[in-house]
């Protein structure tokens, strides 16, 4: 994505695609150091320029937005009677400036329940790529035939730890992309991920910058034969409440437990000395709150970067239990064979009940990669009509799931199967 808008030497560092491997550098875990040596050691490599305020605060911004769910607004569309950008069939761009994007994306989700997906982008140029249609993205020959290695990590999966991560995000104020929790928590998950992997030389863990305070997390285990082959396993970490940074949003469904469910995995993953012929990447994006913002840069710039993702699987809000079923696969904004081959995984490796549900608009990060013409899958909690009634609200508690993750835990244990058998 080009920042013409935050133009200047700064944005340039931050967005352009040479600058991404230095504004985002991996930090190597080098054996042979005690836990503090290592972290010390770490600080020190790690050092970066400080992450930039939210210089955006009233910076212009354009949103994207599919016209059918404009007319299922109506009169709550947050730019109702205002005339669009741009326009096509399809979809529709809006200017609003960053301080509003919370109200935003408050307005649609409380009005509607059902609310309206929409992108965010920094410049007119990348809203407007919107009005074309996303590419269909590529299938692969899906295969499950790792049943010993699979079945071994799910034995080690255990509920007790998603509860401390559950516990430890949502103990924030609120995890608001801008706000100073924000971005203690993110902070915080960096160095909880770079704990998990101590001892591992194959595994990193480094921080993608954005333009906000924010930053997306992301974890690297090293592919040991086809390393450019990538598979994204990834959450947002952000949460929102009122529209601001200055609520009370734990947001412990939404989404500290997609990041619970991402976290045992990379636990399971490091305690059994598991070793992916394909590279991983763990993410856990900034931003999605308001316009999947993270998630977008990320996906736009591995498309700009020529990189091969070979499949995207999003887990946002797996605590709460409300269907008769256990996983729905969402359908749409999905790749519908990765889908069935995520259907086989629950059949082969667990007795978990199927079901399979719709948001309607692009609800979460996945919809990021499926734009960008990559195979994204997204396992949900519920079916949509049944999910959640406290998320975005200070009520998203973990006593709103029974004080337990169980229900979370079946989706690390999906991830462990996926990552096993789409990475070998
Ligand atoms: N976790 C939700 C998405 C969600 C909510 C999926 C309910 C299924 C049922 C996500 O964090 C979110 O809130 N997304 C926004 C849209 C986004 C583009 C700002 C939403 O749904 O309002
Ligand atoms: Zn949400």
């Amino acid at each position: 994505m080009k920042i013409v808008k935050f133009a200047g030497l700064i944005a340039g560092l931050f967005f352009s695609g040479a600058a991404y491997a230095a504004a985002a550098p991996e930090v190597n875990f080098d054996l042979g150091l005690d836990l503090p040596t290592f972290l010390e050691y770490a600080a020190g490599r790690d050092q970066q320029p400080a992450p930039r305020q939210d210089r955006a605060a009233d910076t212009p911004v354009w949103i994207s937005i599919s016209n059918e769910d404009i007319k299922g607004l109506g009169e709550d569309f947050y730019f109702y009677g205002q005339q669009a950008s741009f326009q096509n069939k399809a979809t529709s761009v809006f200017q609003a400036k960053t301080s509003e994007l919370g109200l935003l994306s408050e307005a649609m989700h409380e009005k509607f329940h059902k609310c309206a997906g929409f992108f965010t982008h920094e410049t007119l140029d990348s809203a407007k790529s919107d009005l074309s249609p996303a590419p269909v993205s590529a299938s692969l020959a899906y295969t499950i035939d790792r049943e010993e290695q699979v079945s071994g990590m799910l034995k080690l999966a255990d509920e007790k730890n998603l509860t401390a991560t559950i516990n430890s995000l949502s103990a924030y104020k609120n995890r608001y992309y801008t706000s100073v929790t924000g971005t203690d928590a993110s902070k915080w998950l960096q160095t909880y991920w770079k704990q998990l992997a101590a001892g591992r030389e194959d595994i990193s863990v480094a921080a993608f910058r954005h333009g906000w305070a924010q930053e997306s997390v992301i974890l690297t285990v090293q592919g040991a034969t086809e390393a450019q082959k990538i598979i994204v396993l990834g959450g947002h970490m952000d949460s929102i409440a009122g529209g601001g940074g200055n609520t009370v949003a734990p947001g412990a469904d939404d989404n500290a437990s997609g990041i619970a469910s991402l976290t045992e995995a990379i636990r399971v993953l490091v305690a059994s000395g598991y070793r992916p012929s394909k590279t991983l990447k763990f993410m856990a994006y900034a931003a999605e709150e308001v316009g999947l913002r993270g998630s977008q840069e990320i996906a736009a710039a591995f498309k700009r970067e020529g990189r091969d993702v070979a499949g995207v699987i999003q887990f946002d809000m797996t605590n709460y239990n409300g269907s008769a079923e256990d996983i729905f696969l969402i359908t749409d904004h999905t790749n519908a064979s990765q889908n069935a081959f995520l259907g086989g995984l629950v059949k082969t490796y667990t007795d978990y009940r199927l079901g399979e549900t719709k948001c309607g608009y692009a609800c979460s990060d996945h919809a990021s990669w499926t734009k960008n013409g990559y195979p994204a899958s997204f396992p949900f909690e519920s079916s949509f009509n049944d999910d959640n009634p406290y998320i975005h609200s200070a009520k998203d508690t973990l006593a709103q799931s029974g004080g337990h993750s169980k229900h979370a835990l079946k989706f690390a244990k999906l991830a462990i199967a996926y990552l096993v058998e789409m990475a070998k």
